[in-house]
């Protein structure tokens, strides 16, 4: 009897709530919550629907080539340049545990930047060649305001994995 409960719960949900699932431990029915399919980057890797979204972003890497990258509102940097492989590691993936995603915001664009939070200063204290315009690149999400945005990878990041491995978004 459970079982044809959790069969028919289980087919309630698939049906009109995806991201519930129930499962039985012991005699009692119990739910999980799961997270909706997104993965870091995802969004990143979609194009512009309609040119009112998109906003340009020049990355300019440590050797001083610049690449103007056509992204979109919404669009998180790191992931963005993780599109079209510039060097920004993002050794954490944006969970604000590393330094990898250092930037130097050039552009007059760091006047209107949301602030860094407590948490983003107290690791930007702790990267290299730390300068007043330095921000870390995940914490940066596009806005119609940021059109033009430059952004300068710095010579050097800490990188927290000793092997030098780079992880690639996924
Ligand atoms: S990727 Fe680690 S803090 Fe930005």
């Amino acid at each position: 009897m459970l079982v044809s409960r959790i069969s028919r719960l289980s087919t309630y949900f698939t049906k009109h709530q995806k991201t519930r699932v129930p499962c039985a431990a012991s005699r009692c029915i119990r739910y999980l919550q799961t997270s909706p399919n997104s993965y870091h980057g995802e969004y990143e890797y979609e194009d512009p629907k309609s040119e009112e979204e998109v906003v340009h972003v020049t990355y300019i890497d440590k050797n001083g080539n610049a690449s103007r990258i056509r992204g979109k509102v919404g669009d998180n940097v790191l992931y963005l340049a993780h599109r079209h492989d510039i060097e920004m590691e993002g050794a954490c993936e944006a969970s604000l545990a590393c330094t990898t995603c250092h930037v130097y915001v050039e552009s007059d664009h760091v006047d209107i930047l949301p602030e860094a939070d407590d948490k983003e200063n107290d690791l930007l204290d702790m990267a290299p060649f730390l300068r007043e315009n330095s921000r870390l690149g995940c914490q940066i999400i596009l806005t119609k305001e940021l059109e033009g945005i430059q952004l300068r990878l710095p010579q050097a990041t800490r990188n927290f994995y000793v092997d030098g491995h780079k992880p690639k978004p996924h």
